[in-house]
């Protein structure tokens, strides 16, 4: 049914060491049942995967070695596993990570994302640091008509930085936005593109990253120079944002955030904390009254909804987040570069 090859080389975590990736040849994976084969238009690289790359504890525990990484991706539908009839061959789909179960208590109320039986295309099983991969065919969402192909690959990241943000109002809310990496900056455009009536763009001290927060339509960027508190407060008639988003991993933020946000305001984390027990001004969060969520993937399937009506009206200025577009023979060169912080979002392209 395919035409795709037999075999094909893909980056591949093979050695225990940080790197630790090599280009090698795989056979081009059959699509099982309920299954669809995927030839890879763009991956984008995560931060996830630079966690990979430096082999911290976290993908020790995680990632078994021999893995193809890469889970922020995009391309076009060349086969069919048995009983599948939501595709056709030819389909353009970006793919949502979270493999679910549909059969749990998580999943039965509408949580597929943190699915009990649930595991991570490209961290636990094979994925698209390939030019061919295999996917549930309930994952392989079909991207709005028109759509250029590096739009596909940033789902996955612009998916997390619309989930987070509707975890409070946003619409006529003012919005701080603590941490300006790639979904940081996703946020700061959506919040525009969804009529917040302020946003608030923090970053500590990566000033090309706050120099594309202000050109997405920040209202007003800050970082390590400026008092962090005392400024979202007089900005906000002494009272603090409707709604804050951290997505920078800092314990400073973190702190910052809890006492910049309004009484009976929300806070919704994404980050991930490199000390998962950071100090929390906790009386502060409880005297405020705050609602305080955390925040993991995507809502299967509203967020990806919301993500393609925006996506479809040209809301998103995606070109500006993707700074840099390499060929996926660059893959190194890639994961320096989101190491460094000196870009957006960068893109492989097949
Ligand atoms: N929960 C999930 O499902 C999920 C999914 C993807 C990513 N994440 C996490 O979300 C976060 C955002 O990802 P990313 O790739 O956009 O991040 P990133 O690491 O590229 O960017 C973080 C930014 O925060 C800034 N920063 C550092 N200290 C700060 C401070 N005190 N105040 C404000 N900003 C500060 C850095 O300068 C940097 O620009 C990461 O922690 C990532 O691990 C979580
Ligand atoms: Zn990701
Ligand atoms: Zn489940």
């Amino acid at each position: 049914m395919s035409e795709a090859p037999g075999t094909m080389m893909a980056w591949t975590k093979v050695h225990d060491t940080e790197d630790g990736f090599e280009l090698i040849e795989h056979p081009v994976p059959s699509p099982a049942p309920g299954e669809v084969l995927v030839k890879t238009a763009s991956t984008s690289i995560c931060g996830t995967d630079v966690h990979i790359w430096l082999w911290d504890e976290w993908s020790r525990d995680e990632v078994p070695l021999g893995t193809i990484t890469g889970h922020e991706t995009c391309g076009e539908v060349v086969a069919l596993g048995e009983g599948v009839s939501s595709h056709k061959i030819g389909d353009q789909v970006a793919i949502e990570c979270h493999l679910a179960c549909w059969n749990c208590p998580r999943c039965d109320e509408g949580n597929a994302h943190i699915c009990e039986n649930g595991s991570i295309f490209g961290v636990h099983d094979n994925g698209a640091f390939a030019p061919y991969f295999t996917i549930p065919a309930t994952n392989a969402r079909h991207t709005p008509d028109g759509l250029d192909s590096v739009h596909g690959s940033i789902q996955d990241p612009l998916g997390n930085a619309i989930h987070t943000l509707t975890g409070g109002p946003v619409r006529g809310a003012t919005i701080a936005i603590h941490g300006l990496g790639p979904i940081g900056l996703f946020a700061v455009n959506a919040a525009k593109a969804m009529g917040a009536s302020k946003v608030i763009a923090i970053d500590w001290d990566n000033k090309y990253r706050m120099g594309l927060a202000e050109k997405l339509g920040a209202d007003l960027v800050l970082g390590k120079g400026d008092n962090i508190i005392e400024t979202i407060l007089s900005e906000t008639d002494g009272r603090g944002v409707d709604n804050t988003c951290e997505f920078s991993g800092s314990p400073v933020a973190l702190a910052n955030a809890i006492r910049s946000t309004r009484m009976g305001g929300y806070l919704n984390v994404l980050s991930v904390y490199g000390n998962s027990t950071p100090e929390v001004p906790m009386n502060d969060l409880v005297f405020r009254y705050l609602h305080l969520k955390g925040i993991n993937g995507r809502k299967m399937w509203s967020t990806w909804d919301t993500m393609h009506d925006l996506l479809s009206s040209g809301a998103i200025d995606v070109d500006s987040i993707v700074t840099h577009r390499l060929g996926i023979s660059e893959f190194q060169k890639g994961m320096e570069l989101t190491r460094s912080g000196l870009c957006g979002k960068v893109v492989l392209d097949f």
